[in-house]
């Protein structure tokens, strides 16, 4: 089957380049390729498009254009961010307050500090809708506690953390303590002011709204000291070393624009499409479940997160792959056996359950026929799989606990 007959429902996972983005790219591929390093009249030319980048996204998030670091990508600007601020302070003890529901991006180099002794670490549940609330931030502050990280939405379930509300009472409680917030998902739906919303530190990434990889921002607050992480030749005011990805810069500012720029359209296109595949799946598949937050305003738009009872989310994934679908599922096959997603587990599913996640992600790839599609494939894969499988019906009985029916 050819890619363009292909359903796809994976735009969390990432987004296909914007013809205008690769358009606005290519003349820095063809041309104006030159290092922004070079002192001579091409790099110089360079040097000034990264800028007019810069200035342009620090408009867009509200911040100053000095406040903006190119890096290459979200994990990059979470480790950046992370370490940054942990080298800040040796030799004396540090907490990191950060929550279950991150994406590996951040928990990773917490736990790696925290094995290599640099830090201690507390995680804060979610509640059963995925939602980090603000009294659990404040409930886990530490006398030591120096860096906060919290996710702004979730990327398995779609749920929307309240930044602003707990920035503020962070801040009231604790001024000097220096908060982070992924901001991937988040950005790729919705306008965001750094100001606003308080934070000193945020992170966002260019592929989640059609933009390329391998380019994404850490915006650091002016007056917030990090340590940089990658050493060498001095670009990005000395915080990240490396020849610039000049087409990247270009092509991520672009499509940020382009985001902005139709907010309302892609928000109302997603959210009319997820009704309409919520619906159809309700009706034609029994002993399913939804989660992640009921109200509408407190998920991203688009994402759908479910559980199927009797069968594992991997074996769902291989049969739509074969009919033409791509998916995603929170679980991951380890070692042999299928690991649960841990932010379905953080928000108290039990592991046989969580195993049998899917997470449909809707974006511009996808019109109304692709879901009346998509809604003929999957009924049929599931009662397949259902019929193989040798797992006992259990989801009645935990039903009302954490699902979103
Ligand atoms: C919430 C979140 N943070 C960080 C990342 C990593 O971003 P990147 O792929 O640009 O490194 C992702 C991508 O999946 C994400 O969803």
């Amino acid at each position: 089957m050819s890619t363009n007959q292909r359903i796809y429902l994976d735009h969390a996972a990432t987004t296909p380049v914007d013809r205008f983005v690769i358009d606005e790219m290519q003349n820095f591929f063809i041309s104006n390729w030159h290092n922004p390093s070079s002192i001579y009249f091409e790099g110089q030319k360079a040097a000034r498009v990264i800028d007019e980048a810069r200035m342009s996204i620090a408009k867009m998030i509200g911040a100053k254009s000095e406040e903006i670091y190119f890096t290459s990508g979200g994990s990059e600007s979470n480790n950046l961010a992370i370490k940054g601020i942990i080298d800040m302070h040796l030799n004396v003890p540090v907490h990191i307050l950060t929550s279950a529901t991150e994406h590996h991006a951040v928990i990773d180099p917490i736990e790696l500090l925290s094995h290599q002794n640099k830090i201690t670490f507390s995680t804060i549940s979610p509640d059963k809708e995925g939602i980090i609330h603000s009294d659990e931030v404040i409930k886990s502050i530490k006398k030591d506690t120096k860096l906060i990280s919290i996710m702004h939405a979730n990327n398995e379930v779609g749920a929307i953390n309240n930044i602003k509300e707990i920035v503020d009472k962070v801040k009231s409680k604790r001024p000097d303590i220096i908060f982070h917030s992924d901001s991937v998902q988040y950005v790729a739906h919705y306008d965001i002011d750094v100001k606003n919303l308080g934070v000193d530190l945020l992170t966002l990434t260019g592929h989640k709204f059609y933009g390329p990889r391998g380019c994404g921002v850490l915006y650091i607050k002016n007056g917030v000291k990090i340590v940089p992480q990658i050493l060498g030749g001095g670009q990005e005011n000395n915080i990240r070393a490396g020849t610039e990805n000049l087409a990247a810069i270009i092509g991520l500012s672009k499509a940020m624009e382009i985001s902005v720029n139709n907010r309302q359209k892609d928000i109302e296109r997603d959210q009319l499409l997820f009704e309409q595949l919520q619906n159809g799946l309700k009706k034609s598949i029994p002993d399913i479940g939804f989660t992640g937050p009921k109200k509408i305003q407190q998920r991203i738009p688009g994402m759908l997160s479910m559980l199927v009872d009797g069968v594992e989310g991997e074996s769902i994934l291989l049969a739509l792959d074969i009919q033409g679908v791509s998916a995603s599922s929170g679980s991951a096959c380890s070692t042999g056996s299928i690991e649960p997603s841990h932010v379905l587990t953080a928000m108290g599913i039990p592991n046989e359950l969580a195993r049998g996640s899917l997470r449909l992600s809707i974006g511009r790839m996808n019109n109304e026929k692709d879901i009346n599609d998509f809604l003929q494939i999957l009924p049929s894969i599931i009662k397949n799989l259902r019929s193989m499988s040798s797992q006992k019906k259990q989801f009645k009985k935990i039903e009302s606990e954490w699902l979103n029916n």
